[in-house]
């Protein structure tokens, strides 16, 4: 009877991801390197939608040189967009904050008396560079932390930096990050050393949140995947994630 209940187990299809709130995406038309156009990102929450997110925080890059996304860009290009779905009748609740990569910019940001663009309350997502660990991480974080501000670090188990030292993402925790780590890193979309450091974390608790950091169709198909989907349930399945209010 064991046998027969796991095999059924096995065969159940599982058409949704583990979360219905996805706290990390580039599908704000045209304004970083996410989602070129106003149809691209129909499409791609469209596809998210498919797969039972019912809420939705677009976080575009926030880069010194790169993307200079200033809160009123954000809030038009998310204005277009939720105005997209109502007319393609896609029931969804869509917000917008930001990815902010720790640059100098940042700090000149932080400085400032304008608030910073917060995924929910008081988060506030933010990257390094995949090249090296930014130099005054610490600095940053008292600073944040000081200012009221909860920091979350985008896809930890991305940076190689970490990757000979898994006691980096407990320093991170113990300087006030809380840490998500993205949906396709499990299946080793990214590569070994990554999909590693991911599990790593989701099986030490050191994970607080999930995102998917959709950019594209790539990301939409690989998350849609039937084998990724039974990887996140059962890696993700057994917890409430991404329960913004109970952080
Ligand atoms: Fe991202």
């Amino acid at each position: 009877m064991f046998e027969f209940l796991k095999s059924r187990n096995n065969n159940t299809s599982i058409d949704t991801l583990p979360v219905t709130t996805d706290i990390h995406s580039h599908i704000l038309p045209g304004i970083d390197d996410g989602s070129p156009d106003i149809e691209t990102s129909l499409q791609l929450v469209q596809g998210i939608y498919d797969l039972g997110i019912r809420k939705t925080v677009a976080t575009p890059h926030v880069i010194c040189d790169l993307y200079r996304n200033t809160p009123a860009i954000i809030n038009d290009a998310l204005q277009k967009l939720a105005a997209a779905c109502i007319t393609a009748k896609i029931n969804i609740s869509i917000t917008a904050a930001a990815e902010y990569m720790l640059d100098d910019y940042f700090l000149q940001l932080l400085k400032s008396p304008a608030p910073l663009l917060a995924i929910h309350k008081n988060l506030i997502l933010t990257e390094q560079s995949f090249a090296s660990a930014t130099d005054n991480l610490h600095h940053i974080a008292f600073e944040m932390v000081t200012l009221g501000y909860r920091p979350i670090m985008a896809h930890p188990e991305r940076y190689h930096f970490y990757h000979s030292n898994y006691e980096a993402y407990s320093r991170l925790k113990d300087m006030g990050f809380l840490l998500q780590i993205n949906l396709l890193s499990l299946t080793g979309y990214y590569g070994k050393p990554v999909a590693k450091a991911a599990k790593y974390m989701v099986a030490n608790n050191l994970a607080d949140l999930v995102g998917t950091d959709m950019h594209h169709f790539r990301h939409l198909e690989a998350l849609k995947d039937k084998k990724s989907l039974h990887i996140f349930d059962d890696l993700l399945g057994k917890k409430n994630w991404n329960d913004l209010d109970a952080l």
